[in-house]
């Protein structure tokens, strides 16, 4: 099968698609014919040999991908071949085929594109869990959530899902297409902090007393900014 095939630790501009082996298939996992996959920071850090996890040299990249189950292997009940999935890997998604646990795949309706589910696997999931789950921010309807990076793929995420939960939404960004694109995604207002410091910007909007909820997918100095805001 073609795919992306890393033989030695590299950066991003450098993986080419070529001919690579096809994965065996384990015991609850599935076979799914790739038909989007994600390109994500974290790749860019599993390809350089900098991530969390390094996985054994030659590997194909992709922390997520979408498509149709083409194999099973043992009891998962859940699925049937044919079926459209969403997946999380740890690495696999940038080839004609991958393969996924099963707990970790997702069934996805026709009405949703393949490319538009790779999202949900990782960038949705993880500002869902930030902005919801009781031991993080447990974001409240009527709040003001701060959202940095919020034109990248988990700040995208938690524009559009604070203004789900209820909350009004402020948005940094770093460029005017940034900006436009923040507030096409439902952002009550943005911050373009290449133009504004953005803390004097949230206190502004906010009446002097700060957003209630930051999320903040950036770190360094926009992290000790944000505990002043
Ligand atoms: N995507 C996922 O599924 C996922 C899941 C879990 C964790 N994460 C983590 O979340 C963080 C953001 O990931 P992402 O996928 O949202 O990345 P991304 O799409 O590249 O977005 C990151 C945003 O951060 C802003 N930024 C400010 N300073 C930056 C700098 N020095 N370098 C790079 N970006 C800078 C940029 O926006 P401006 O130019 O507008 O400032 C950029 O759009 C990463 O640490 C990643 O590992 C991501």
């Amino acid at each position: 099968m073609r795919g992306v095939l890393v033989t030695q630790w590299t950066e991003f501009e450098n993986l080419v698609i070529e001919d690579c082996p096809r994965p065996a298939l384990e015991n609850g996992q599935l076979r799914i014919k790739t038909q989007a996959a994600g390109i994500s920071f974290a790749t860019s850090l599993v390809v350089a040999g900098r991530y969390q996890r390094k996985p054994p040299l030659p590997f194909v990249p992709g922390t997520e991908a979408a498509g149709i189950v083409t194999e099973i292997a043992g009891d998962v009940g859940a699925f049937k071949t044919g079926d459209r999935v969403a997946c999380i890997l740890d690495w696999g998604g940038l080839a004609q085929e991958a393969v996924a646990h099963a707990v970790n795949t997702y069934a996805i309706p026709d009405s949703l594109e393949f490319h538009r589910a790779i999202c949900f696997t990782n960038s949705y999931s993880t500002s869902y869990a930030a902005l919801r789950w009781p031991h993080l921010l447990r974001l409240q309807a009527g709040e003001t959530l701060l959202v940095h990076g919020a034109a990248g793929g988990v700040g995208m995420a938690a524009v559009e899902i604070g203004k789900i939960l209820g909350a009004t939404v402020i948005a940094t960004v770093g460029s005017a297409q940034k900006a436009a694109f923040a507030t096409a995604h439902g952002a009550d207002h943005v911050i373009n902090t290449r133009e504004a410091p953005f803390r004097e910007a949230v206190l502004d909007l906010t009446g002097g007393i700060g957003a209630n909820a930051i999320y903040d997918p950036v770190g360094g100095d926009v992290f000790a900014q944000s505990l002043r805001c």
